[in-house]
C-alpha cells in the first residue's frame, strides 16, 4: 500500500463533483485502500477520494476513533436517505485545511445508503460525531467544503488563515 499526497484548499480538484463508482475493480480497490492508509497516517477522522486527487464517490472513515466499530471503513456511492434529530453546532477540521477548526451546524442523526467493497448495497444509521464526519465527507464528493457552511462574517474572520493555507502553511 502507498500513501498519496493530500490536496489542500485552493486546488481545483476539491471543487469538482465526483462521479458514482460503477465498477469496483482491482485498481480501484487498491486506490481505496491507499485512501484509507493515507487517512490513518494523517490521523484524520475521514478522507474523501478527491482529497487525494480522484473524483470518484468514495471516502474512508476511521470508525476506531469513535469506539463504534473496530475497523476503518470505506464508503462507496453514499447517499443521505434521511436526516433527523436536532441541528447542532460542533467543531470540525479537514485534512485539506491543515490546522483550521471551525464550528459547523449539522443534523445529529442520518440514514445512509451505500455500497461496500464487494459491490453490495446496504443501509446504516449514524449519530453525533460519526454523522457529522459522514456529512462532511459526502459534501467533499459534491465539491462542497466545510468553510462553505460558515456565514460571510465568519468567513471574513478566517480570510488570512485561508490565504496562508493556500500558500501551503499550517495555520
Ligand atoms: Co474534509
Amino acid at each position: 500500500m502507498s500513501l498519496i499526497p493530500i490536496r489542500v484548499y485552493g486546488e481545483p480538484v476539491l471543487r469538482k463533483v465526483s462521479s458514482p463508482i460503477e465498477n469496483i475493480n482491482g485498481s480501484l480497490v487498491k486506490f481505496l485502500k491507499d485512501m484509507n492508509e493515507t487517512m490513518l497516517a494523517a490521523r484524520g477522522l475521514g478522507l474523501a477520494a478527491n482529497q487525494i486527487g480522484k473524483t470518484v464517490r468514495a471516502f474512508a472513515i476511521d470508525m476506531n476513533q469513535f469506539d463504534v466499530l473496530d475497523e476503518p471503513r470505506i464508503i462507496i456511492n453514499p447517499e443521505v436517505m434521511e436526516t433527523g434529530g436536532e441541528i447542532v453546532t460542533g467543531e470540525e477540521g479537514c485534512l485539506s485545511f491543515p490546522g483550521l477548526y471551525q464550528m459547523i451546524e449539522r443534523p445529529t442523526k442520518i440514514t445512509i445508503k451505500s455500497v461496500n467493497l464487494d459491490g453490495k448495497e446496504y443501509y446504516f444509521d449514524a449519530q453525533g460525531l460519526v454523522a457529522r464526519v459522514i456529512l462532511h465527507e459526502i459534501d467533499h464528493l459534491d465539491g462542497v467544503l466545510f468553510i462553505d457552511k460558515l456565514s460571510s462574517a465568519q468567513r471574513n474572520l478566517i480570510k488570512s488563515k485561508l490565504k496562508r493555507i493556500k500558500d501551503g502553511e499550517r495555520v
